[in-house]
């Protein structure tokens, strides 16, 4: 059966049927499916039912994968294999304290961040618990070219967490704390592949921007934020059990919802794809 692509948005996003990732596919179809990630930056197989061993098989289709950072979150059996599940979440005031809520892209204060992250939905509660998605490309191609010129220059150091972040992270001790390097990341990407410039934004752990006075850049931060988390610039991701989603941490942010019954169970496995260290898009 042939591969079927259809089209999520009008930018980015794709479903994909036609598919098992559960069979060994050929170099072709690697390569074709690695090149609509790098296109669509999300990519949506329904029906897929992946175990652990089966979504690090799907996972490798598009590279090596990385290790999780919260090692408390990892199934045992299979290290490189992490998952969300409720029952590891605080409810404070009847809302679940989700890991992920604000948009974000994955561990932007790594050298090298991971490329992609993919979920395997194991268990969807019955309404609610969506995770949404930004194109953080298409947000920086609509912005004026004056500020587009102006930001392209710009870096910001990125931590474990920011002074101003508006979401709290798992905390860290003194010695892991001690392992993370400080890292500053290029305001604006260019997409190793595609060679696309993006928006490279996460207020939870941007500690200003190189040059600027705190205000100024947070402020700067913050308006870029506001501008690429949109409507028009999202995807919302109904999950159903048996999704398998991947998407590119270079071309989208997302965030997950606490917005579901917390006596309902959630559970998704997550795997991390390794990435290289990002470049600035720069003439
Ligand atoms: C995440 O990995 O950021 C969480 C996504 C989700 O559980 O919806």
């Amino acid at each position: 059966m042939a591969i079927q692509i259809s089209p999520i948005t009008p930018t980015f996003g794709v479903k994909i049927t036609g598919i098992d990732l559960k069979n060994d596919l050929d170099e072709s179809t690697h390569k074709q499916l690695k090149a609509l990630l790098s296109q669509y930056a999300v990519l949506v197989f329904p029906n897929q039912f992946l175990g652990p061993a089966e979504l690090i098989q799907a996972g490798e289709i598009f590279g090596p994968l990385m290790p999780q950072q919260l090692q408390k979150y990892i199934l045992p059996d299979f290290p490189l294999v992490g998952y969300n599940s409720t029952k590891d979440l605080p409810v404070k005031n009847g809302k679940l304290q989700v890991r992920g809520e604000n948009y974000h892209t994955d561990h932007s204060n790594s050298v090298c961040p991971p490329k992609a992250t993919a979920l395997s939905a194991v268990k969807i509660p019955s309404s609610g618990g969506d995770t949404q998605f930004v194109d953080v490309r298409q947000s920086f191609d609509d912005l004026s070219p004056k500020l587009q010129e102006k930001i392209i220059y710009l870096r910001s150091l990125h931590v474990h967490e920011s002074t101003r972040s508006p979401r709290t992270f798992t905390k860290l001790s003194e010695e892991d704390l001690a392992k993370i390097p400080n890292v500053t990341q290029p305001l604006v990407i260019r997409h190793p592949d595609s060679g696309r410039p993006a928006l490279y934004l996460n207020t939870g752990r941007m500690e200003g921007i190189e040059g600027m006075n705190a205000d100024e850049g947070f402020n700067l931060i913050n308006s870029l934020y506001e501008h690429a988390i949109r409507n028009k610039y999202e995807y919302r991701h109904r999950w159903a059990e048996g999704d398998f989603v991947i998407w590119d941490n270079r071309s989208v942010m997302h965030q997950a919802n606490a917005d579901y019954n917390p006596e309902e169970f959630r559970y998704l496995y997550r795997i991390m794809l390794e990435g290289d260290a990002l470049s600035a898009f720069l003439p």
